[in-house]
């Protein structure tokens, strides 16, 4: 049987058609290939997660408790605290508090500089401070006092630096931010494994900025919590009975604005105290009727391989990543929006997912 005309090569076709049908159909072949394209950059950047997350504030709207006023450290909770000058007159706009363990100074050094150093992220100020626990051994304390008097970076609740405590951590870091640095727009909460591409996060964020509380991140959905006793993010049914968590957002990296804090912290005195950090902070925001939003381009637990266009150009977080490695890749007299060729940013993820997969092998 003959092809119908149309699927003729259109080079022998082309006179046949008369000339008001031709154009349509090369119009309509073109529109579809782009159609194509664009659902296929939609999907690779997670713009379906996006729509989902947005959605989700019709749905959980409605279950807001009324706010109780915030849990508040005194200044006898920190034993080491950065001059009160860092947030006073005016607060940075971009806070960014990094969960540090009193053994890492080698992590904190590869931070401060590298991404660290940064006092400016697009329209933002930006201030980095590290917050840690108590640390079992006394010689450790004299070697952080030290520190803390050379870069006065550090905050230090009173309690054991344990991978328990890390709630307490979290708690401490939202109060110290709520009492010694109101008025800043948005607080970061990162790991000291990250490599955080403050530029493009700062980029993100302003399409984010309202005076609505929000949380922001790696959107995890109805994860269900650790039965096995031998976890280390075991939580017991008394503690808390449910069969899942509500929507939160991954512990490695994630963005509260400063309204949400002392929300959160009033809603931490209705919330099981449960031992996993990230859970805890979800647990609060869903108390409070905070939804969770999705930053694209944020990863979670994933690591990705050195690339200095991954890191400081696509991707928001790299985790799990060393000193050295943050090192390798840091060269700050690149402006960011040049980190990447033209072929790189159209492949983006896709390219970064790539090169993780290849490093894998
Ligand atoms: C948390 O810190 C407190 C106070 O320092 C300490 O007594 C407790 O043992 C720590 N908890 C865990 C689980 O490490």
């Amino acid at each position: 049987m003959d092809p119908p005309l149309d699927l003729q090569p259109s080079m022998m076709v082309l006179p046949v058609w008369p000339k008001c049908c031709y154009r349509p159909r090369l119009l309509r072949g073109l529109l579809s290939t782009l159609m194509v394209l664009l659902i296929i950059r939609f999907l690779v950047s997670g713009g379906h997660e996006d729509l989902f997350s947005h959605s989700l504030r019709y749905f959980m709207s409605g279950r807001r408790h009324p706010t109780s006023p915030p849990l508040l450290p005194s200044s006898d909770d920190f034993l080491l605290r950065p001059p009160p000058e860092v947030c006073s007159p005016t607060a940075p706009s971009l806070l960014v508090l990094v969960v540090s363990a009193p053994r890492h100074a080698t992590q904190r050094q590869a931070i401060r500089s590298t991404w660290g150093g940064a006092r400016r992220a697009g329209k933002f100020t930006v201030q980095i401070f590290f917050v840690l626990g108590l640390p079992r051994e006394p010689s450790l304390q004299t070697a952080l006092e030290q520190e803390a008097a050379g870069h006065h970076d550090l905050v230090q609740g009173r309690f054991l630096d344990t991978y328990g405590n890390l709630t307490l951590k979290t708690l401490s870091l939202m109060g110290w931010a709520a009492v010694h640095c109101p008025g800043t727009l948005f607080v970061v909460k990162v790991d000291d494994d990250i490599f955080l591409n403050l530029p493009g996060l700062a980029e993100e964020l302003e399409h984010h900025i309202t005076l609505a509380p929000t949380y922001l991140g790696k959107i995890y959905w109805r994860a269900r919590p650790k039965r096995d006793s031998r976890s280390r993010n075991y939580i017991p049914v008394s503690l808390y009975p449910e069969e899942r968590f509500p929507v939160y957002c991954s512990g490695a990296v994630y963005v509260l604005s400063g309204a949400a804090i002392p929300i959160l912290l009033g809603a931490s005195r209705h919330v099981p105290l449960v031992p996993v950090e990230d859970v805890f902070v979800g647990l609060c925001a869903h108390w409070a009727g905070i939804v969770p939003q999705r930053l694209a381009r944020l990863t979670g637990g994933e690591h990705f391989p050195p690339d200095r266009c991954c890191y400081q150009g696509i991707l928001l977080s790299v985790h799990k990543v060393t000193p050295v490695e943050m090192a390798a890749v840091w060269d700050a007299t690149t402006p960011y929006k040049e980190m990447c060729q033209a072929w790189q940013w159209a492949l983006g993820y896709l390219r970064c997912k790539a090169l993780a997969w290849m490093a894998d092998q």
